[in-house]
């Protein structure tokens, strides 16, 4: 009877498991995740015991990953550092020191360290967001052409017309262009959108009837639902209206307006690593696209990457996500572009596994909030030139007319991969990304940033590959082959001069840098490409070590076989951190489908100011792109540590295959004009100041510390807009 009701007790607590995330109770507790290796000898269970943590839940959609707790130990004694760390340390020093040890004891800690591989102490971090976006003057545009659309097709959304991002009356070659698919049916249907954010409003008559609770979570508040409670909790709901709103007499309409849309709520408070990891995979098997709006903060001199437990879920997302093609991030660029910060300083923006969008507006100018960078995909509708995006609001029946910045592009973007999906569900996560860069339109084609890549694609640091047009789109969507599986070649790592970096960010050798800069080549044979069963070239990441104490003086460049120069960091007069690059890793997708046979040089320069100076310790870059033989191809593992130089994992965790062909490390120092960013960047960064500058709500000014800065910049992922 007894072990009846024990059983029974555990049915509930494991079905509680499988649908929602348990309430955390951090004010009593210390909460940790735990990875388990469920082939070790030690049980899940035994592992919890030893450490003195009890088992809360799976962390998130993390295999073998667990969110575990422990009591808050007395105020009293706090001091020697956490206690389930220490324990779990002291098991591992047991463990090595006690290798042939016969004692009870020793063979606990050698059964429990190696079952447990992974251990880390959650920590609460502050994501506050920006002041709402200021309202421009600008005369709304009203005119006939959008009224013939809705004539045409039943439109009676009160604020349609408004909405120049569907119907462009003014510039009509600068649209999302998505009316003429509703034509042929294509709305959406069968496609859920994951708005991660600050809240979504279910309760709007824009929203409700597409609204997927199943899908919805708010990490910060506990609850299933992701109600906006703050006073500008309203981003989300207005992302959201702008994939998804209701043809209904509300407001406007979503660009795909029959598909579903759900909301996950993390930026309205504190919440861990682990949480934000879990959000973007809330529900991955129904949500196909992650629509985020927000990232580290756009001040021109933070620099900060997702932690590994967010990093481990995006590469969980893309690998296991929708039933194995992979779920479908999409991130905003970034509102940075007035202060010179570049989406390359964005570990969010510029991972490989998301899809980059910027802003262009109803001019089909780019406004100078947008960040360009070589990472950026293409471009969608926004705010800028006095008009902003109008979307629904929070509220029974209300419309936002302000909406804007990078924040909304993305979303423009989510919409119209919610139409392509609704026609070929079957398209995977690196499918999306190839019909951007076959599809996107380009704009502005007098505009210097534009330059012609060795695929015979013009690409440009700000448009990306162009504007993405709803009806290009899925067009091509409608007669994409799927890609192979994805493949990738991690090139040795060079040191410069016997450059050096270890886990403390302590360095030695290098080479100082100069205006002229150091240059520093690797060559690609035929023979690593077919060793990798590489057969064509998508993204390219390149990781550095740098020492400077003025970070945002130094350059980077990387240039191609075939002459195309990637500038992978442009000068960034704000940032004056003097903690250089431990082994920051850019990406470029300015060499998609380029042959990347032959040698590859960067060029890593600064401003030879007096006083100013810092030493290029070493390089290393992976080509990431599709398998030669599709039944070889591999799962990629998230490295733990990345940042030592020469790295201790190879580059990317793949143990296996550090590429071990002898390259020249020799660096030379040529005299050569010093060369920048085209003009019109040039000019946006001296414009900077006298452009109004946006308020940050996000407390105190960054701190000069390092050790401190670092917490704060972790400590703060904002909405962008405008
Ligand atoms: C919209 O689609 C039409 C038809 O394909 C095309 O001619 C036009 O250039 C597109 N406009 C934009 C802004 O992409
Ligand atoms: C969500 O996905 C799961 C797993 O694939 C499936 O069993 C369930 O039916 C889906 N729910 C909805 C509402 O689509
Ligand atoms: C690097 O180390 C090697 C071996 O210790 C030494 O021969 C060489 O001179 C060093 N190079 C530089 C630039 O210090
Ligand atoms: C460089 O440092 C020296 C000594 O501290 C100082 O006298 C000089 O003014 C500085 N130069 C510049 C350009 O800041």
């Amino acid at each position: 009877m007894r072990l009846h009701a024990l059983v029974l007790l555990f049915l509930l607590h494991s079905s509680v498991f499988a649908s929602r995330p348990a309430k955390r109770y951090y004010n009593t507790h210390d909460y940790y995740v735990l990875e388990h290796d469920p082939t070790a000898d030690a049980s899940l269970d035994e592992c919890a015991r030893t450490l003195g943590v009890e088992v809360v839940e799976p962390a998130g959609e993390l295999r073998n990953h667990w969110l575990v707790r422990a009591q808050k130990p007395p105020l009293s004694s706090r001091e020697a550092g956490d206690r389930v760390l220490r324990t779990w340390n002291s098991i591992r020093a047991e463990a090595r020191s006690s290798v042939s040890s016969r004692s009870e004891d020793a063979y606990l800690s050698r059964r429990v360290s190696s079952a447990v591989k992974y251990l880390s102490l959650q920590t609460l971090r502050r994501r506050v967001k920006r002041a709402p976006p200021p309202i421009s003057p600008g005369t709304l545009i009203d005119a006939p052409t959008a009224k013939e659309v809705a004539a045409q097709q039943g439109i009676v959304d009160p604020e349609f017309t408004k909405q120049w991002h569907l119907v462009n009356d003014d510039f009509p070659q600068f649209m999302m262009n998505v009316t003429s698919l509703w034509e042929k049916g294509i709305t959406g249907q069968g496609v859920i959108t994951t708005i991660v954010d600050d809240g979504l409003d279910y309760n709007s008559d824009d929203l409700a009837a597409n609204f997927f609770a199943e899908g919805s979570h708010d990490y910060n508040d506990h609850t299933d639902l992701p109600t906006p409670v703050l006073f500008d909790d309203h981003h989300g709901t207005r992302c959201a209206g702008q994939i998804a709103a209701v043809k209904n007499d509300v407001c406007g309409v979503g660009i795909a307006y029959e598909s579903k849309v759900a909301g996950v709520r993390i930026l309205s408070g504190q919440i861990t690593d682990i949480d934000e990891a879990a959000s973007l995979n809330y529900g991955y098997q129904n949500a196909s696209i992650f629509s985020c709006s927000w990232g580290p903060p756009d001040d021109g001199r933070s620099m900060e990457a997702p932690g590994y437990l967010i990093k481990k879920a995006m590469v969980n997302g893309v690998e296991n996500g929708r039933g194995g093609l992979g779920s479908v991030f999409v991130f905003a660029s970034g509102n940075g572009g007035r202060s010179g910060d570049q989406c390359n300083f964005d570990g969010y923006t510029n991972s490989i596994f998301s899809i980059t969008v910027a802003a262009i507006d109803y001019k089909g100018l780019h406004p100078d909030y947008s960040e360009a960078c070589a990472a950026n995909l293409v471009v969608a509708s926004s705010s800028g030139s006095g008009n902003h995006i109008t979307t629904t609001d929070v509220g029974k029946n209300k419309c936002a007319h302000t909406h804007g910045g990078t924040s909304a592009a993305a979303p423009n973007a989510a919409g119209v991969f919610a139409l392509a999906l609704s026609v070929r569900p079957d398209l995977n996560w690196r499918d999306m990304q190839h019909l951007c860069v076959r599809s996107a339109v380009q704009v502005n084609p007098d505009d210097p940033d534009w330059e012609m890549t060795a695929a015979g694609r013009p690409y440009s640091y700000k448009y990306g590959y162009g504007a993405l047009s709803g009806v290009e789109y899925v067009n091509a969507a409608l007669d994409w082959q799927s890609v192979k599986p994805q493949a990738w070649v991690n090139m040795p790592t060079i040191q410069i001069a016997n450059g050096t970096m270890d886990i403390f960010h302590a360095t030695d050798g290098g080479e100082t840098l100069t205006q002229e800069g150091i240059y520093s080549s690797m060559e690609v044979t035929q023979s690593m490409l077919q060793s990798h069963n590489f057969e064509k070239l998508e993204h390219i990441t390149v990781s550095v070590w740098i020492t400077h104490d003025r970070r945002g003086d130094v350059e980077v460049e990387l240039i191609s076989p075939n002459g195309v120069k990637s500038v992978l960091a442009a000068k960034r007069n704000g940032d004056a951190a003097n903690t250089g690059y431990p082994g920051w890793t850019f990406s470029t997708v300015k060499h998609w489908d380029e042959d990347p046979l032959g040698e590859w040089t960067i060029r890593v320069f600064d401003q030879g100011r007096e006083n100013h100076s810092g030493k290029f310790l070493g390089w290393t870059m992976t080509l990431w792109g599709s398998v030669i033989d599709p039944a070889l191809a591999k799962q990629y593992d998230v490295p733990v540590l990345q940042d030592t130089l020469p790295p201790l994992f190879g580059n990317d965790g793949d143990t296996s295959e550090p590429e071990s062909t002898p390259v020249s490390t020799t660096s030379t120092q040529y005299a050569k004009p010093t060369e920048h960013l085209p003009g019109d960047h040039v000019q946006r960064l001296s414009t900077m100041s006298q452009s109004p500058r946006k308020q940050h709500l996000r407390g105190p000014p960054l701190a000069r510390r390092p050790q401190h800065q670092r917490q704060m910049r972790a400590g703060s992922l904002i909405c962008r807009t405008s």
